[in-house]
Order: structure tokens, then sequence, then C-alpha cells
């Protein structure tokens, strides 16, 4: 007899995006009598949903596998499936390179999981790493009595055409592709019937948003936040990843327009060297992306502009990294993420002559701490202030409670009475430099 696969433990690397899909594919195994497990020990089915953006996140997939080979050792009815951007990049290959590895499916293919576990379960092994053309969170539908949150992703976009040299997304992820606006508007209508008041519209390219219709008109992604912000108890809506390019005059004039939309923007830069943003192909200039911060600091002055840094890309002299750094000084990021350019096999800055890393480890320390200090003057502006915090969960500690400005800043607060769910008005007290307290104001 075979074991019946009835729990998985899902691990989740990397962005977002990965997120949303372990939690779809969590809620959605559950019409199949298949529950989470609370630890890999107690599972049926182990799955890692793989980042393959930087060479350290594909590696600890590997160290993960040993680690599990031991585990299946003991009990060898265990199955172990890769899924996400390293199952697309690497496919078969991860089976060769590991053969406890049962499973591995690329991100495209999630809604075909119930019938690959029936596989499973007969021990037969799968790769699939296919790019159909149905929308796999159609099939991978929410379960509305799961959910229980304050906040949720809803992802609207995948893949990307913009072809970065030195990344891997339009390769793992394919290309750009719209879901369906009717889909979305009834998705982030069930999530806020179930209580949800904050959505983060998700996609590599959230901005570059583009769906034809039935009628064949174009839904761009200024008219689908349009409609989402008419939901009534949708109180605050985000979005993340946009590219500069495809920040047009229409989706910055909302933020004048759209009281739901938060002052809150994530717009990744990578350099601040015209020269290295040419052979990054990023297609844009840094006179082009200051002026976008620009015109919205017009429309709404506090806007907080979050981003994202490569330093050491190849070519990248001490000069070009100063620039970067003149960059953070010019925009004042409220927070901002930094990584050390590593080189992804297939991607076309793989070619390119890679820099010290040494040198990239130093630039980095130096980009992290100026980066810190604008997100601690970010803070320190806040104090004595009041803000109407969302508040998401229960603190570390009794009474205590944790929300988000609509800047995005984390803030603690006691408070006697249940607030989550709740948008209240705190007074901004301290910060830590990563998170801010404050009191309740009645
Ligand atoms: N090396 C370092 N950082 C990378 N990113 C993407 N590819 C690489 C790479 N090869 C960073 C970019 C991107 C973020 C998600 O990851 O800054 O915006
Ligand atoms: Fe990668 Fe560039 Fe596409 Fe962003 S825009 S996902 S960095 S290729």
């Amino acid at each position: 007899m075979n074991k019946k696969i009835k729990k998985i433990f899902l691990k989740t690397y990397g962005c977002q995006m990965n997120v949303f899909d372990s939690e779809r594919i969590e809620e959605s195994l559950i019409k199949h009598g298949i529950s989470k497990a609370d630890n890999e020990i107690n599972s049926d089915l182990i799955i890692l949903n793989t980042c393959h953006i930087r060479e350290k996140a594909a590696e600890k997939v590997y160290s993960e596998l040993g680690r599990y080979r031991k585990l299946k050792q003991k009990n060898p009815e265990l199955k172990v499936g890769v899924i996400g951007c390293v199952a697309q990049a690497e496919g078969q290959e991860i089976i060769q390179r590991s053969e406890i590895v049962d499973m591995v499916l690329g991100p495209q293919v999630y809604h075909r999981l119930p019938e690959i576990i029936k596989k499973l379960e007969v021990n037969e092994k799968v790769v699939d790493t296919d790019f159909p053309i149905e929308d796999k969170f159609e099939k991978l539908n929410l379960n509305k009595n799961n959910i229980r949150k304050t906040t949720s992703f809803l992802t609207i976009q995948e893949g990307c055409d913009k072809f970065c040299t030195f990344c891997v997304v339009p390769y793992t992820r394919g290309a750009e592709r719209s879901r369906s606006p009717k889909i979305i508007i009834k998705e982030a209508n069930e999530l806020v019937d179930s209580g949800v008041k904050e959505i983060t519209l998700l996609g590599q390219n959230v901005n570059a948003y583009c769906y034809e219709n039935e009628k064949n008109q174009n839904v761009n992604f200024t008219n689908l936040i349009k409609l989402l912000c008419r939901i009534d108890n949708l109180k605050r809506l985000r979005f993340v990843t946009s590219h500069p390019r495809d920040m047009n005059e229409d989706l910055i004039q909302l933020f004048g327009q759209e009281e739901k939309l938060m002052p809150y923007l994530h717009l990744p830069i990578q350099s601040g060297s015209n020269k290295i943003l040419k052979k990054m192909n990023r297609g844009h200039t840094v006179e082009y992306y200051l002026d976008i911060i620009s015109r919205l600091k017009k429309i709404r002055p506090e806007i907080a502009i979050s981003g994202d840094f490569i330093v050491g890309f190849p070519g990248e002299t001490e000069v070009d990294f100063q620039k970067t750094l003149d960059v953070c000084k010019i925009i004042k990021y409220s927070q901002a993420y930094s990584f050390k350019y590593s080189p992804r096999t297939g991607t076309p800055s793989f070619e390119m002559k890679d820099i010290p890393d040494d040198i990239k480890s130093n630039r980095l320390l130096k980009l992290q701490e100026t980066i810190s200090l604008y997100q601690q003057q970010f803070q320190q502006n806040l104090i004595g202030s009041v803000q109407e915090v969302l508040i998401e969960k229960i603190g570390k500690f009794e009474d205590q409670y944790v929300g988000r400005t609509p800047y995005m800043n984390p803030v603690v607060l006691n408070s006697k009475q249940n607030q989550i769910g709740k948008i209240i008005p705190v007074k901004i007290n301290s910060t830590n430099g990563l998170s801010l307290s404050g009191e309740y104001v009645t």
C-alpha cells in the first residue's frame, strides 16, 4: 500500500510573490483533504518554494535538501518537492543533483498539484516547468473562511519583459502577464468581506499591468486602482514592485486623487550612475528617475520612497558608486534594500567581468550606512506627530499591538482593547531605528 499524502510542510523563500503563491497552495489543498503540518517531521510531503534571484538564495535549497536526506532515511515514505524559481531555472537537474527530490514544479503550474500529488503517492517522480496559458490562481482559489487577516497580498501581474542584464526573473517567471480585472475585483471583494482592510497588489512589474477585456478595451494599472478604490470596506491600497519606465503621469496623479492609495512607493533604481544603468539595460537614466520622484512629491509631498540597489555591478568604479550614494542623499529613502551583485548563469551580465568581492562588501556597507541614516531621519521626523495606524497583530508583550503608518513604518503601542483591524490615531513618541512606539490618542 502506498501512503496517502495528508499533510504538507511548505517552506517559503524569496519575494512576496512566493509568499502569496504558498498561501494559495495551502488554502487550495485543504479542499483535497490535505492540511498544513506544524513541522517537517509530521509531514508526508515537504515543499521548498525557492528563490533564484541571487546565488546565496539558490544555494540554500541544496543545503536544505541535505538535511531532508536524513529525514528521508528515517522515513522512506516522505516525499520532497522543490517549486518556485530554482525549480523553473534548473528543472530536471535538481533531481540529478539530489535524488531525494520527488517533484520539481515551476511557478506557473501549482494548480496541477492535486493531480501531481496522486502521482507522488504511487512513487512517480514529477518534473513540470510549463508555462500554460490558464491563470493558475483561478484554480488555486481563495478559501474565505481561512483568511482572518487584516492585510493581504493579491497578485495581479506576473513575469517581466524588461530583461535587466543581471536578472533571472524574465527567465524564471516568464513574459509579462496580467490577470483579468474582473477576477481581481472579485478576489479583492472576497478578501475585504473576510475582514481584510489593506491590500498590496503584487507583480514583478506591477505598474506594467494591462489587460484587454472582452470589449477589446485595455484596462491599465491606473484604471484597475480606481476600480479597487471603490470597494467600500477596503481602507488601504499599496502595490509592489514598480518599474520607473511604467510610472506614467496618470499613475503619478493618482497619488493626489485616491485617498486609499497609501503615500508609499517602492521604486527601484539599482544604481545612481547612468553608465551602469545602461549596462544593466534599465532603459532609464538617473535624471528620469529623479524627475518621477519630484513630480510625485509635488502631488503628495509627504510620500515615502523605498528602493532597491545593486552594488558592484561589472564595471562599477568608485565614481559610479559615489553617484549611487548621491541618489540616496537626494531621495532620502524611508527604507531601501541593497544587494551585492551576484552573477547568474544565463543572464547577459554573467559574461561581464565580475569585480572583487571585498570591493562589493565595502560598498554595500557604506550604502547600508547611508540608507539607515535616512531611514532613521524619516522616523525621527514622525516623532510628536499623530499617525493613522492600521493595527495588524498582537505584539510580543501583554496588551501590546503592532500596526503600520500610511508610510509603512511598523508601530508598537499598548492598548487594553483589542484593536486588530482598526485604523486608530497614534501619537508617535520614539523610534529605535527600525520601528516606532506610540500611544493611542482618543
Ligand atoms: N544580483 C544582485 N541583486 C539582484 N537583484 C536582482 N538580480 C540580482 C542579482 N543578480 C536585486 C534587484 C532587484 C531585487 C529584487 O533583487 O535589486 O530589484
Ligand atoms: Fe528583473 Fe529588471 Fe524585470 Fe525587475 S524589471 S524583474 S530587475 S528584469
